[in-house]
């Protein structure tokens, strides 16, 4: 037998990562569309990746995240599931996959699931407390996604920071206890006041992750074509070039994930 054969390799289970958030450790994710990508993302330290519909944009070439398909999406689960042996695989629930029921929300998260994710991702404030709990309640991890929703960018009129005022803000903390009331796992919030995410966190038992957030939430996610500079165009406020000064795309995911465990992303610059 092998060396490698006679390795085990675990995989992070969602009640763990919970654990260690709660233990204070920063917990850190990053999109992954590629088995190659999911490969040395999680060699590099990476807790969880998320095959976000992102993918419209910085794979297919969209303007929106609006197009992206379930198959699509399941499709590119395959890909990272492939890649990955330890991190925990997120499939992001594409725009009107799971918004019309629960029981539609069910019958395409049930596909990502069959495609070897772990967890779901669902944008949406309270009006998705009873698709999130429909879908714990039957075996499917979710992670709520609140703040700025690029899914609804045509409602908010923009890609624009969310709950700079207090009646934003309070409905901000109430969408995000309500989720974790409905079995919500994990709070990712987008683009909003550091001093909101912290209000929310700290609200919380379950862990949050940031983008745009600010820091005191329990961990980061960004997506990778951001953090090695690949996608072309103006640069929201929290993306960090990570491979500026990286020998490899390896080592800079690797200064992403210290940077994010050691605190020093997100920096100020970095946070509305
Ligand atoms: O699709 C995506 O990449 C996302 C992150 C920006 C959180 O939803």
């Amino acid at each position: 037998m092998s060396v490698q054969q006679n390795e085990k390799v675990t995989r992070v289970t969602i009640p763990k990562l919970q654990e260690r958030a709660r233990s204070g450790e920063k917990l850190v994710m990053l999109t992954c569309y590629d088995a190659s990508f999911a490969r040395i993302s999680e060699e590099a330290g990476v807790d969880m990746l998320l095959v976000g519909d992102s993918l419209g944009m910085v794979v297919q070439g969209q303007d929106s995240t609006l197009a992206v398909t379930v198959a699509e999406t399941e499709y590119h689960v395959r890909c990272v599931v492939r890649g990955s042996q330890r991190a925990i695989v997120i499939a992001d629930m594409p725009f009107g996959s799971f918004q019309e029921s629960p029981a539609q929300a069910f019958h395409n998260s049930a596909r990502m699931i069959a495609a070897g994710a772990h967890m779901v991702k669902l944008e949406g404030g309270a009006t998705m407390t009873e698709t999130t709990r429909f879908l714990v309640e039957r075996g499917i991890p979710v992670c709520a996604h609140i703040g700025l929703t690029p899914q609804s960018v045509n409602t908010l009129g923009g890609y624009r920071v969310q709950g700079k005022q207090e009646d934003a803000a309070a409905k901000l903390v109430a969408d995000a206890k309500a989720l974790e009331s409905a079995g919500a796992a994990i709070i990712l919030m987008e683009a909003m006041p550091a001093a909101v995410a912290k209000r929310v966190t700290e609200s919380l038992a379950v862990p949050t992750i940031g983008i745009g957030a600010g820091p005191d939430v329990s961990g980061q996610v960004l997506v990778n074509y951001d953090i090695l500079d690949i996608f072309p165009g103006r640069k929201a406020r929290f993306v960090k070039n990570f491979l500026e000064g990286a020998p490899s795309v390896k080592a800079a995911i690797e200064a992403y994930v210290k940077a994010v465990k050691d605190k020093t992303y997100p920096g100020p610059e970095h946070s509305f």
